[in-house]
């Protein structure tokens, strides 16, 4: 085979005193502010409308000025994906797969150090979640889905005597529309490379927050080789760039992360105009979570603690994979609280340059206000009780206390709605209502991202997961609901979670194939 099956790519060693950790922190200082432009075709546009971008824990400093495209030069990137597509879709996929391989070996040589200070300053991640996400994960998903992406085009059907049979593994027919979000690098570098690789071309929205890190990886793919038109970098106001999108008669394919409700509409959209389009569009979208852990009387109190400060508060709370509800027995509880609250005193949350702090600030103002208002509505309920944090302060960066909520009602909003911050909300059960508890799990939210069980009991366990087979589509036994890994636990959940086309996998990589099979006789 051309691609031997990857490794997941090591951290990089940031200890005290090294190299890295000196190269980094001069990357951190560096006050520069960056022009970050659209790119179409392979030209730059810079434009009139420009957005600042602050850095979210310390709001006077002035990171990038984004210059976001007009209608006119959003619909210049769709003509420039259809031109760039004839070429694109025909070249051999090995080519194509050089490409992604070239961009992964510069974030891993040269990149490194700068896309984890964009990360860091950008998307306020602490430098262990910035080098997990902007270069493991990023690389990860160049590697993985290069692999995968082989493993597809070379299945070809049986051929007999008279006759050979071929599958041309095509993309699909027109442009795809990739809408990445701010919390993750990498997920921007997955939902434009996947379709890509795959020989689609792709025009590619990041969100606004993580534009600066997301750039930085678009010119290391246009280093890399990939030829203008074939991903089409155009940040900017999202119902601008989707207006012309739906427009466009060769929409073929939505790659989406973002909230369910964004999806849903994107996906109304798609509906409202599908006698127009050519194809079919394939939408593809992983969405919001409320993502549970599940804690049985037989579990390690210790182990759930810690496994709630870092599945919780981990990157403020904001990966969709976040734990925000907890089931706890009775008997358990109290140990674990004490441990949980023991652990939260110690961690320090302030500036992500910083390298012992653990957690940064929220991502923006209306996510500061977001939490702050439900954190004032939790106060005011009598059904809630402040077990821990629930202060939050904007003075220099939006900063929100990891916060830990008891509520008396496994229904309570609180149990069902996602918050998207660091908020962990508990209900505790009486150990005998172990059955209770998992249909409890199971119907009180409409998300099914992941989930962690923590039992040594075999027969419960096998008990919960049977009860939950649809309530995530990543179910963790003893650790954490965060943090998959890429080759390791394909991503994605169900319900309103999204479409579980597992990122990072062959399963996603199918959606962004149309095939053609040639029967030719003798
Ligand atoms: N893949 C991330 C995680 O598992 C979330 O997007 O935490």
């Amino acid at each position: 085979s051309l691609f031997p099956r990857p490794e997941n790519e090591p951290t990089c060693n940031y200890a005290e005193g090294t190299d890295a950790l000196t190269k980094l922190r001069t990357h951190l200082a560096d006050r520069t502010v960056v022009e970050i432009p659209a790119v179409v075709g392979g030209k730059k546009i810079f434009s009139d409308d420009v957005e600042i971008i602050h850095a979210p824990h310390d709001r006077s400093r002035v990171l990038a000025r984004v210059h976001r495209p007009s209608q006119a030069q959003v619909d210049d990137a769709i003509r420039s994906n259809l031109e760039a597509a004839h070429d694109w879709s025909r070249m051999d996929f090995a080519d194509r797969a050089a490409i992604m391989h070239r961009a992964a070996g510069i974030v891993r040589g040269r990149l490194r150090h700068r896309i984890n200070a964009a990360t860091m300053l950008g998307q306020s991640k602490t430098l262990d979640e910035a080098e997990a996400d902007s270069a493991c994960e990023l690389i990860d998903f160049l590697h993985f889905n290069t692999f995968n992406a082989q493993q597809i085009v070379t299945d070809q059907p049986l051929s007999v005597q008279d006759a050979q049979n071929r599958c041309d593994w095509r993309p699909l027919e027109g442009f795809v529309y990739a809408v990445s979000p701010f919390n993750f690098t990498a997920i921007g570098t997955n939902l434009s490379c996947a379709p890509a690789l795959m020989g689609n071309t792709v025009l590619w929205k990041p969100s606004n927050k993580s534009t600066w890190s997301n750039y930085l990886f678009f010119e290391a793919l246009e280093e890399a080789g990939l030829p203008p038109g074939v991903i089409n970098f155009v940040p900017g106001e999202a119902s601008l760039v989707t207006d012309a999108v739906f427009a466009s008669r060769h929409f073929a394919g939505l790659h989406f992360t973002g909230s369910s409700e964004v999806f849903r509409s994107l996906w109304k959209r798609a509906a409202t105009g599908i006698a127009a389009y050519r194809t079919f569009p394939r939408i593809v979208g992983e969405t919001g979570g409320k993502d549970f852990v599940l804690v049985h009387r037989s579990a390690d109190a210790r182990e759930v603690a810690v496994a709630l400060l870092k599945g919780s508060f981990g990157y403020q709370g904001q990966k969709c994979s976040a734990a925000s509800r907890a089931y706890m027995p009775a008997s358990l509880w109290p140990k674990v609280k004490s441990i949980l609250c023991d652990l939260m005193a110690q961690v320090r949350i302030g500036d992500v340059a910083d390298v012992s702090t653990f957690m940064g600030a929220v991502i923006d103002q209306n996510s500061y206000r977001r939490l702050g208002d439900a954190l004032g509505a939790a106060k005011a309920d009598s059904q809630v009780k402040v077990v821990a944090g629930g202060t939050f302060q904007d003075e220099v960066g939006y900063f929100v206390q990891p916060t830990v909520l008891q509520v008396e009602d496994p229904s309570h909003r609180l149990m069902k709605d996602e918050l998207f911050g660091p908020v962990l909300s508990v209900f505790e059960y009486p150990d005998s209502a172990w059955t209770e508890v998992l249909e409890a799990v199971d119907s009180v939210s409409d998300y099914a991202l992941t989930g962690s069980i923590f039992c040594t009991d075999r027969a419960a366990l096998k008990q919960a997961q049977d009860a939950l087979l649809h309530a995530a589509g990543n179910l963790y036994l003893n650790d954490k609901p965060t943090g998959a890994i890429v080759g390791q636990q394909p991503f994605g959940g169900g319900r309103a979670s999204g479409t579980n086309d597992k990122a990072g996998s062959w399963m996603n990589l199918l959606r962004w194939t149309s095939p053609r099979v040639v029967k030719e006789t003798y």
